[in-house]
């Protein structure tokens, strides 16, 4: 029998995670020029109205779900097209729009954990000032001036950047999405200037807002070698999970930003005001990916492999939730506070698969926290289905499901075992949820204090 793990710390915060073109509908940017040029997995397929969480009513009601399942942070993405439609010019609506939204937010009790920028860009910006372009850094911090003043005096945990490695990679090596460039060289210059960009951006928060909970969000993988035996395959877990996992922390605390990826991209540059340019570490955490060394560039295949016989999610990924800790524990030598800013899964039955999945993964999370990692903060990916970029419509990572036809929410099997957790602090197993009642006012009102 399994030891009963302790309850989560006093003041550990509960939330859901979502980002505004995944969510919002509508939006004119890079990503539906995107998908109108066909470069999603199902050529036809569009984000479109989304789930409509920028009409008003919707907003509320996503506000209405979040604190019925005892969130008390949501994070969501302010949408760089809507702000700043045409370059340098500013879009007062959507400015006041956003301000009105999350002063509604935290009135409610959810505190605002708000990411600046999450993989979309205004259509204008890959043509005039992309990422490997210098003049990219100074648009971001012209943005970024912009969102400190919707952000001022509401006590945001602040995202600059969702998942820096992704973008990069996607956008800048394998070409998947936009501006979907292929080229090693180019990419470290985008990097470089995205880490340019946080520093900025940290520079005009911290003048607007004064002192501001300031971070990235940092996808990590668990990673292992495909042949276990194989000195290139653990060679490339070793460069990989520096790279992609730790590289660009790194440069955020020490300032010294250096990829080593042999034959297809290096870098080793120090980015004036990088260090200590983070005030917590901010991860998402989804899954382990093996590693297999090939002959052909880049020299490395990725593949989800189900080793242990869980099988994989709906989307393919492995349930590997002793990474999760092991990631955790990682983190430690920064020094810094955590935030797990996304973990979540992609079960497209009824929300029983989401619920062991969230008691493993937080069993690993209050192990880590035993063992000494210092995370404050748990966000699940998502309130509700959503867009998934290249996957479209197909996943489902939503603890609400939503009809794509009606848009109507409902709530699934992990919706209450979410609940009965965040209310309770404890970890209960899904199969004893204990308060399943929606929570209302006043005792939500007590849990964001
Ligand atoms: C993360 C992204 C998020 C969502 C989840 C499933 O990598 O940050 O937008 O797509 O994956």
């Amino acid at each position: 029998m399994q030891q009963q793990p302790p309850p989560f710390p006093g003041g550990f915060v509960f939330g859901v995670a979502t980002s505004a073109y995944q969510v919002e509908g509508h939006i004119e940017n890079d990503w539906a020029e995107w998908e109108r040029a066909g470069k999603l997995k199902e050529p036809h397929v569009r984000c479109g109205r989304s789930v409509d969480h920028w009409s008003w009513n919707r907003f509320v009601e996503d506000l209405d779900l979040a604190r019925g399942i005892g969130s008390t942070a949501f994070r969501l993405s302010l949408e760089w097209a809507r702000i700043e439609p045409q370059p340098g010019r500013f879009d007062e609506a959507a400015i006041d729009q956003y301000r009105v939204r999350l002063v509604r937010m935290k009135e409610a009790g959810l505190r605002p954990v708000v990411t600046l920028h999450h993989f979309t860009h205004p259509t204008w910006f890959h043509r005039q000032t992309p990422w490997h372009s210098p003049e990219s850094v100074e648009v971001f911090r012209r943005y970024s001036k912009v969102c400190a003043k919707i952000l001022r005096g509401l006590d945001a945990l602040v995202l600059t950047f969702n998942e820096p490695m992704v973008l990069l990679m996607g956008g800048y090596l394998n070409g998947l999405i936009p501006p979907g460039v292929r080229s090693g060289k180019q990419c470290m210059l985008a990097l470089a200037n995205v880490v340019r960009s946080h520093v900025a951006a940290r520079e005009e928060l911290l003048s607007e807002c004064g002192p501001t909970t300031l971070g990235i969000s940092q996808n990590m993988v668990a990673l292992a070698p495909d042949r276990s035996w194989h000195p290139l395959d653990r060679a490339l877990v070793h460069l990989g999970s520096y790279n992609y996992n730790h590289a660009v922390l790194d440069a955020l605390t020490s300032g010294r930003l250096r990829i080593v990826m042999p034959g297809v991209a290096s870098l080793d540059v120090t980015v004036p005001g990088a260090r200590d340019s983070i005030d917590y570490v901010g991860m998402n955490y989804y899954t382990r990916a093996h590693l297999r060394f090939t002959l052909a560039h880049p020299y490395v295949e990725l593949r989800y492999r189900d080793r242990l016989r869980r099988g994989l999610t709906d989307i393919g990924w492995e349930v590997y939730p002793e990474g999760f800790s092991q990631i955790l524990l990682e983190l430690k030598r920064y020094g810094l506070p955590i935030w797990v800013t996304e973990n979540g899964v992609d079960d497209r039955g009824a929300g029983t698969r989401r619920a062991d999945y969230l008691h493993s993964h937080w069993r690993q999370l209050l192990d880590a926290i035993k063992r000494g990692a210092d995370v404050k903060g748990y966000l699940y990916w998502s309130l509700m289905d959503n867009f998934e970029w290249l996957e479209g419509w197909g996943p489902r990572f939503g603890l609400y499901r939503v009809d794509f036809e009606t848009l109507e929410r409902q709530e699934t099997a992990a919706c209450r075992y979410f609940r009965s957790v965040a209310t309770s602090g404890k970890l209960l197993t899904p199969e004893e949820p204990t308060s399943a009642e929606p929570v209302e006012g006043a005792a939500l009102a007590a849990l964001a204090t």
